[in-house]
C-alpha cells in the first residue's frame, strides 16, 4: 500500500508566492508521483480562528477551491475535500485534547505569532493568553485530527508547521502508548522553498498578514513585473547566494530555480557580470509565464464547478475518516 499523505491550507485570503512555492506547487508534484494516497483540502474550521466576515469567507473557500485545481490538483489522483464538510475532525480534536497539556499550546510559536498580529501588537504572554480565542490554541490540536483521520505518513507543509506537526507525534505516540497502536506518527515534508522571504523586506516571511511583502498568484501582470523590479536586493551587485550576506538576491534566487527548474548555481553561472536590473527582468518573465498560465486555468473553472468535484471527495474522505473514528471510539471506550 502506498503512504499516505494530506495536507490543508486555509481559506484566509489570497494565495501568495510562498503558499504556492511552499505548499500547493509540491502538492502537485507530489500527487503526479504516483508514489502517495493524497488527500488535500480546504481548513476552513481552521480559517474560522481569524473570526472572518461570513461572505468573505465563503468567497475565499471557492477561490481556493478554484486554486487547488488550477494549480493541478486532480480530483482523479487525488481526494479533495472540505474539512468542516463532518464533524469527524472536531470529534477527534475533543479526544485528543484530553491528551494535550494546555501549557503545551501556549507555547506554540505560530499561536502566539497569530495573536500579537491580531491584536496589531507585542502583548505579554499573560496579554496574549488573555485575550486569544481559544480556537488559536486549540489548532494544533484540529490538525493533528486532519492528520490522523487519513493515517497519514507524510505532511507537505512549509516550515512555519514544523511544530505542529511536532505536537502530532507526541500525541500520537501517548495515544498509542495507552491504547495500542491507533495513529500514525506523521513527517512534515518541505520543498526547497519551506520559508519564502518577503519580497520587500527578506528578513521577514512572505505572509498575508504582511501584503506588501507578497506576490499574489492573481496578481496582474503589471504588477509582477513592478513588483519584482522593486524587490528588496543587497548591496553589491554579485548574483550570489549567501542567505547571510545576500538574503535579497538569495530569495529571489530560490524563487528564480523553483519556478524554472534551474539549479542556483546555474543561475548564478548565467548571471556572472550581470546586473541585478537584467536579473530582475528575466525572473520576472518567468513568474509572468507560471502565474498567467495558472490564472488562465482558474478563469476557466467556475465556482459551481469546483465545489461539485470537492464534493464529491468530501464523501471519499468521510469515508476514511469515520472508519478511523469508530476505531478510536471503540478504543477509548465511547463504542
Ligand atoms: P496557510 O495559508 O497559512 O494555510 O498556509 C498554507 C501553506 O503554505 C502551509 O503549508 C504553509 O506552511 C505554507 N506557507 C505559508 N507561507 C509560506 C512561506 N512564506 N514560505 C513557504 N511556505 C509557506
Ligand atoms: N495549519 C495549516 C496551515 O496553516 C493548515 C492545516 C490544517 C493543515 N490542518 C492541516 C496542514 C493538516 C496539513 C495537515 O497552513
Amino acid at each position: 500500500m502506498k503512504p499516505i499523505l494530506v495536507s490543508g491550507i486555509q481559506p484566509t485570503g489570497a494565495l501568495h508566492l510562498g503558499n504556492y512555492l511552499g505548499a500547493l506547487k509540491h502538492f502537485v508534484e507530489l500527487q503526479n508521483s504516483g508514489k502517495y494516497r493524497c488527500f488535500f483540502f480546504i481548513a476552513d474550521l481552521h480559517a474560522l480562528t481569524q473570526n472572518p466576515d461570513p461572505r468573505e469567507l465563503k468567497g475565499n473557500i471557492e477561490n481556493l477551491m478554484r486554486a487547488f485545481l488550477a494549480a493541478g490538483l486532480d480530483p482523479r489522483k487525488s481526494t479533495l475535500f472540505i474539512q468542516s464538510a463532518t464533524s469527524f475532525p472536531q470529534e477527534l480534536a475533543q479526544v485528543l485534547a484530553t491528551f494535550t497539556p494546555v501549557s503545551e499550546l501556549m507555547r506554540m510559536t505560530a499561536f502566539k505569532e497569530k495573536v500579537i498580529q491580531k491584536l496589531g501588537k507585542k502583548e505579554t504572554f499573560e496579554e496574549v493568553v488573555e485575550r486569544s480565542n481559544f480556537g488559536l490554541a486549540e489548532y494544533p490540536i484540529l490538525m493533528a485530527a486532519d492528520i490522523f483521520l487519513y493515517d497519514a505518513a507524510v505532511v507537505p507543509v512549509g516550515d512555519d508547521q514544523d511544530q505542529h506537526l511536532e505536537l502530532a507525534r507526541t500525541l500520537a505516540r501517548k495515544f498509542n502508548v495507552r491504547f495500542g497502536k491507533t495513529f500514525v506518527e506523521p513527517k512534515a515534508l518541505h520543498t526547497d522553498v519551506p520559508r519564502l522571504m518577503s519580497l520587500d523586506d527578506p528578513a521577514k516571511k512572505m505572509s498575508k498578514s504582511r501584503p506588501a511583502g507578497c506576490l499574489f498568484m492573481d496578481d496582474s501582470l503589471a504588477e509582477i513585473r513592478a513588483k519584482f523590479s522593486r524587490a528588496t536586493t543587497d548591496s553589491g551587485r554579485e548574483i550570489k547566494y549567501d542567505e547571510k550576506d545576500k538574503p535579497g538576491v538569495s530569495n529571489l534566487l530560490l524563487i528564480y530555480s523553483s519556478l524554472s527548474g534551474e539549479s542556483i548555481p546555474a543561475l548564478e553561472r548565467r548571471y556572472t557580470g550581470k546586473g541585478y536590473a537584467d536579473f530582475k527582468d528575466d525572473l520576472a518573465n518567468v513568474a509572468v509565464k507560471t502565474l498567467v498560465s495558472y490564472q488562465t486555468t482558474k478563469k476557466k473553472i467556475s465556482a459551481v464547478a469546483a465545489k461539485t468535484t470537492f464534493t464529491k471527495g468530501t464523501r471519499i474522505a468521510i469515508k476514511v475518516a469515520q472508519k478511523k473514528m469508530v476505531e478510536v471510539k471503540k478504543k477509548i471506550g465511547l463504542a
